[in-house]
């Protein structure tokens, strides 16, 4: 009887093995360090070890056929600890969830390999980064396992394979975003140029608002309100008095939508505490590192055979493969160091028609590095109090003739006007391909203080990923036709406004003058975004921070 049970036991666990090995088999896959390398360039890779017991496989069975069976970006499958190497012949370094490292393997049933996320600043890699090991997560039991993915993996699934609450607002989200096509009757730039492009995509000669470079020129730049004959028709940014936390977050924020707030900052001290004389005798002094061009223009793209060592400069043969336009340059504008005092002078020489070929611009100047005094007289957004990480608080200050070329910061921001206007014309950040963009090689304009001249001196070992090789004042429509797609938004502030700019939006800033002094005063802050993406990276789409899961 006894002897029949134990044959009974034996045989019944006989089969329920036997039943999973044969599903197993086919289902789950052992994977080698050299699959999980590869594997883990596109996704996140979840693998069980041979130390995990009947429960907690039988739980790992269950995450791959229900869990995260519709979940593309996370792969199910079995390692084995024993003769896991690296190919580098490096050892398998494990981390617990706390980032602590894990010296004795043999509690460790799981593991979480993390997606590996591409670095796309260098162009000239040393090692190859897609054979570069994963960062690795043990995990001892299968208890909070599912959370511990969703939040390692970037992904939002019950143990049902549904959408989390997280999961489902971010679907929302996607569902929701802002696009500038969704404003009533807004333009194309494809309309907007019309009347000004020939067929071929170049200026037309003659008559009407366009007349290209030579009649609204000033040293070849056209001025922006002039240069597009429907200004009128250009879509507007919305505009709205002082929003709640809540409105702000769900109606702005985490749906990437531009608003301009028309009365945030009307009470800061720094509306009339800030005029020239105020900053001259409180910080003249100070050290400031300013910009300088000739003609304004602050970071534009053009032909790099301008440029005095474009003979003789070498790119090396792997960069220039990856350069989707190796005969542009980004002009990084000249610098230069001097007192605070001098560079007003400077800016009221310029703006006083005393000086001329020149612009000043003391353009993001850290304020808590130059000028930390004046954040007594600015404050965070009331309504964003707490809501993100802030990282950079800026200070720009110049003439008010200066223009800043198209790009976008990864950065959400509030521009908060003091002084002047902004004429901030935006373009959405959800199918880059249309405003072209890659990395740029750079170059650095030269300025001879004694002789006054700038010198398209020398291309620089650098380049930008945040500038568009279009010049959206002088398009080069053969070269660039997709840009003929995009729908600008129009977000001009006056004194007193902010806008908010959610991050990777691309925007050209053409600064105006105020009426009362002749110069342009702004500042703003620099968010860690709520959306991001990565970049360059023109089909990469903006998804929440992982930073910031707990807001949703
Ligand atoms: C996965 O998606 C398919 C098709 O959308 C659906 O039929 C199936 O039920 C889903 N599976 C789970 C576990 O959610
Ligand atoms: C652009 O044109 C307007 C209207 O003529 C003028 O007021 C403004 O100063 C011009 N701006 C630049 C930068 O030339
Ligand atoms: C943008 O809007 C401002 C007023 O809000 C207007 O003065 C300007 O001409 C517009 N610019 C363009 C390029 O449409
Ligand atoms: C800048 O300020 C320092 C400190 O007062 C002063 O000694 C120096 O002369 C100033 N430099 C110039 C060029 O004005
Ligand atoms: C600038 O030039 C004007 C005349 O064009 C002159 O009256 C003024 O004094 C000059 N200002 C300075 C600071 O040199
Ligand atoms: C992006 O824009 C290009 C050009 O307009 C278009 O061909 C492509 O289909 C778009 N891609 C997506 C994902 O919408
Ligand atoms: C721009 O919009 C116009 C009018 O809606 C449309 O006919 C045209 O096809 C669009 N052009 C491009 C390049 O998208």
């Amino acid at each position: 009887m006894a002897a029949s049970m134990i044959f009974h036991i034996s045989w019944i666990t006989t089969v329920i093995l036997i039943c999973f090995s044969v599903k197993r088999v086919c289902c789950l896959i052992d994977l080698t360090p050299e699959t999980v390398i590869q594997l883990s360039n596109k996704a996140c890779v979840i693998a069980v070890t041979e130390n995990a017991g009947l429960k907690d496989r039988e739980d790992f069975y269950f995450l791959d056929d229900v869990s995260f069976a519709n979940e593309s970006s996370v792969f199910l499958g079995s390692v084995s600890l024993s003769d896991f190497t690296w190919p580098s012949n490096k050892q398998l370094e494990l981390a617990r969830y706390n980032d602590d490292p894990i010296t004795d393997f043999s509690y460790v049933n799981f593991i979480i390999f993390t997606r590996k996320t591409t670095d796309r600043t260098c162009l000239l890699q040393p090692t190859d980064q897609r054979k570069r090991p994963p960062t690795a997560f043990g995990y001892k039991t299968s208890d909070f396992l599912l959370e511990s993915i969703n939040e390692k993996c970037g992904t939002y699934r019950t143990k049902k394979g549904l959408l989390t609450m997280k999961g489902l607002h971010r679907q929302y989200i996607h569902e929701n975003i802002f696009h500038v096509h969704s404003i009533l009757d807004s333009k194309n730039m494809s309309t907007i140029y019309q009347g000004f492009l020939d067929k071929e995509g170049s200026c037309q000669k003659g008559d009407g608002e366009c007349n290209c470079a030579k009649s609204h020129s000033k040293n070849g730049i056209l001025n922006l309100s002039l240069k597009f004959p429907h200004t009128t028709e250009m879509a507007k940014c919305e505009r709205i008095s002082l929003p709640t936390r809540e409105e702000f977050f769900h109606d702005y924020l985490k749906l990437s939508k531009p608003v301009i707030i028309t009365d945030a900052m009307k009470h800061w001290p720094a509306m009339a505490r800030w005029t020239n004389s105020f900053l001259r005798k409180n910080f003249g002094e100070r050290k400031v590192h300013i910009k300088l061009t000739r003609s304004g223009d602050y970071e534009g793209v053009e032909a790099a055979s301008l440029w005095e060592n474009f003979a003789s400069f070498h790119i090396p043969d792997g960069v220039i493969q990856k350069l989707l336009y190796p005969d542009l340059v980004v002009v990084r504008p000249a610098t230069n160091n001097m007192n605070f005092s001098e560079f007003l002078d400077l800016m009221e020489l310029i703006s006083g028609g005393n000086l001329t070929d020149i612009s000043a611009y003391l353009e993001y100047s850290s304020i808590s590095q130059y000028l930390p005094e004046l954040k007594d007289d600015i404050s965070e957004m009331t309504f964003f109090k707490d809501l993100l990480k802030l990282q950079h608080l800026n200070f720009w200050l110049s003439d008010g003739n200066t223009l800043g070329k198209l790009h976008f910061d990864p950065y959400d921001n509030f521009l908060c006007q003091v002084s002047g206007t902004k004429e901030v014309i935006m373009f959405e950040p959800h199918n880059n391909s249309r405003l072209y963009e890659g990395h740029i090689p750079e170059a650095m304009l030269s300025y001879n203080e004694k002789t006054g001249e700038f010198r398209r001196k020398s291309l620089v070992d650098s380049t930008s990923m945040v500038m568009s090789p279009v010049d959206i004042l002088k398009p080069d429509m053969k070269r660039f036709p997709k840009f003929l797609d995009t729908h600008p938004l129009n977000c001009t502030i006056s004194e007193g406004e902010v806008l908010f700019m959610p991050s990777f939006w691309w925007h050209e800033v053409q600064s105006y003058p105020s009426q009362k002094e002749a110069r342009n005063l702004a500042v703003n802050f620099w968010y860690e975004p709520f959306l991001t993406k990565e970049f360059p990276c023109p089909e990469c789409p903006l998804d929440i921070n992982p930073k910031y899961r707990q807001l949703l």
